[in-house]
């Protein structure tokens, strides 16, 4: 499979077509971990306000681990999903008494941290630190479905599996980090799951869903 031509492709588009957003500015760790763990559940648009807020009262880490809890939980009131604001004060904590207030800087040692999984720990190693780590978050899922035409549905373990390895099969060793900004914005933009713009996708000589036609009906809807 030519990983190559796709992430060559995904960078030229990044470069015409990316989107200039806050979080993109740095590679301050603390940064992009808050904002990935924003993303998580929640869109970009309704992100940006919170996660400059969130910074003007807790510049850096040290400033979030030593406030009380309630502060940390009155600043994500509106964004849901609580458990994520609480995670954040625990793993600030971590960070600031486990590693001096060092961010974790490895994969595994990211994964640790409460609230971050293996796609928010790939993000920030690939983000914060340029290291050759793959995402897989919804929209890298749907893409990678498409791309590859996966006919199962994607959060069977088998497909899991499948998915990852593809993830990390297309994440290139140079500009790691515009090419995980520009997988998740082909993703939001492009990408979408109802109504794939394939017109408009770099990947579309690619794709083997647009060759089958079956970029509408992929991903596979989960059995219930
Ligand atoms: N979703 C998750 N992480 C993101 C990021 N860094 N930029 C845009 N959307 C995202």
């Amino acid at each position: 499979f030519p990983a190559e031509a796709v992430a060559k492709r995904l960078l030229q588009w990044y470069g015409r077509e990316g989107r200039d957003l806050p979080w993109r500015q740095t590679d301050d760790p603390y940064r992009i971990w808050l904002s990935e763990i924003m993303l998580q559940q929640t869109t970009v648009a309704a992100v940006v306000g919170y996660y400059q807020r969130f910074l003007d009262n807790f510049p850096s880490i040290e400033h979030l681990a030593s406030a009380p809890q309630e502060a940390v939980i009155d600043l994500w009131a509106g964004l849901g999903y609580y458990a994520r604001a609480r995670n954040l004060h625990a793993a600030a904590k971590v960070v600031v008494e486990q590693f001096s207030g060092v961010f974790p800087q490895t994969v595994d040692e990211l994964q640790q941290l409460p609230g971050v999984g293996r796609s928010t720990a790939g993000a920030i190693a690939a983000l914060a630190f340029a290291q050759r780590a793959p995402i897989l978050d919804g929209n890298v899922r749907r893409i990678l479905c498409r791309l590859f035409a996966l006919q199962q549905p994607p959060r069977s373990s088998a497909a899991e599996k499948q998915l990852w390895v593809w993830a990390d099969l297309l994440t290139p060793a140079q500009h790691v980090h515009d090419y995980t900004q520009a997988i998740m914005d082909l993703g939001a933009t492009v990408c979408l799951p109802r109504k794939p713009l394939c017109g408009q996708c770099p990947l579309r000589e690619l794709c083997q869903a647009q060759r089958l036609g079956l970029a509408q009906q992929l991903p596979l809807k989960q059995k219930s």
